[in-house]
């Protein structure tokens, strides 16, 4: 479809009513043309819809603390909490049992240092509880991991730091490519870098293959932004920086889509298997235009803030909370996500069962 029906043939009668006339002139429009037609009742809205949400293509982010005996709920996201290993794993098992597609792991450790040591850790949180998870739910959903430092250091940084405090970019590949290979002997099946270092899908890719992974596949956050919707998620992962921001490693929101496209392209280059774009609202151009080039598949991350923006207001009685919630996983859908993470992969899993 080219442009908006009928915009350029008012005064012009019935002539091309169907279709482009000639020169490739858009369609006379009313009263001929009646977008309404398809629009009058339920069973033929439904017949025509063409935008469509899969309990498979969704991935619920989890976050699991460690040295905890019960879950602990977030003020900031209703409804979501760090998890105990056990507690993780019952509502594993709910993500299974509602047809998930995947779950991505975020860990949150007892303890954090400069170099983020428990990343690693063959008995770090993360691995422990992946463990915990293939024997649980391995093979019925995809186990995946976040891959990144800024949960496990103290200072909060997704790299390690220089004696400047600045983020030492080819330092923190060396420990990105460590946490890849503690992750993959652990049982992660993906792992996904979040950390906007240059050169981390190359130095992961390596280092997997190196360790015998060569089949684990990379979902690289290729296109992060340095947005303030991951406010809520600072207290869920515990890992606000202690000192300045993220904007010397996220993409700058201001740039145009141009440097998207070409984060996206050297991830690609470097052996991602699949790109993601972070945030997803505020980011549905950068989605439609990676998802118009690429021949992978292409993820969008509805974050944190989006998922408290709408929980918030809805709580507050000023927007249906299921409409918008609809509406806005559409949206990511409609412009190109081929997979969504999103907080609420449950429950919508759940409510597209229900409606088939
Ligand atoms: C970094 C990471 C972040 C999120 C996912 N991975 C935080 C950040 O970049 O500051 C945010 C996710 C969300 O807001 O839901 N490890």
């Amino acid at each position: 479809m080219n442009g908006i029906p009928g915009a350029s043939a008012a005064g012009s009668g019935n002539r091309g009513a169907h279709g482009a006339g000639p020169g490739g002139r858009l369609p006379a429009g009313f009263p001929a043309v009646r977008p309404r037609r398809l629009r009058r009742s339920p069973a033929l809205r439904r017949l025509v819809s063409n935008v469509r949400l899969h309990p498979a293509d969704l991935i619920l982010p989890m976050f699991v603390k460690e040295g905890v005996d019960e879950p602990a709920a977030l003020t900031s996201m209703p409804g979501v909490v760090q998890h105990t290993r056990s507690s993780l794993l019952k509502a594993a098992v709910e993500a299974v049992e509602a047809g998930v597609g995947g779950l991505i792991l975020f860990g949150v450790p007892a303890a954090k240092d400069a170099r983020g040591s428990a990343a690693d850790d063959p008995a770090g949180i993360v691995q422990l509880a992946l463990a915990d998870l293939v024997a649980e739910v391995g093979g019925d959903i995809v186990l995946m991991t976040d891959l990144c430092l800024d949960e496990y250091t103290d200072h909060g940084h997704c790299g390690l730091l220089t004696d400047a405090g600045e983020v030492d970019n080819d330092a923190t590949l060396a420990r990105y490519a460590s946490i890849a290979v503690a992750q993959a002997r652990a049982g992660a099946e993906v792992v996904a870098p979040s950390g906007m270092m240059d050169g981390q899908v190359g130095a992961i890719r390596a280092a997997l293959d190196a360790d015998g992974f060569t089949d684990l596949p990379i979902l690289a956050y290729s296109a992060k932004y340095a947005s303030a919707f991951y406010g809520p998620f600072r207290e869920a992962a515990e890992c606000a920086p202690q000192f300045g921001d993220r904007a010397g490693y996220q993409q700058d929101p201001a740039r145009s889509v141009v440097e998207a496209l070409r984060e996206v392209a050297l991830d690609l280059a470097e052996g991602a298997d699949a790109v993601m774009v972070k945030p997803a609202l505020a980011y549905l151009d950068v989605l439609r235009a990676i998802a118009d080039t690429v021949d992978v598949p292409v993820a969008a991350y509805q974050v944190s803030g989006e998922y408290a923006m709408v929980e918030a207001a809805a709580a507050a009685g000023w927007i249906d909370r299921d409409r918008a919630i609809a509406e806005t996983l559409t949206a990511i859908s409609r412009a190109g996500a081929d997979i969504i993470l999103t907080y609420w992969a449950v429950e919508v899993a759940r409510g597209l069962a229900a409606t088939r």
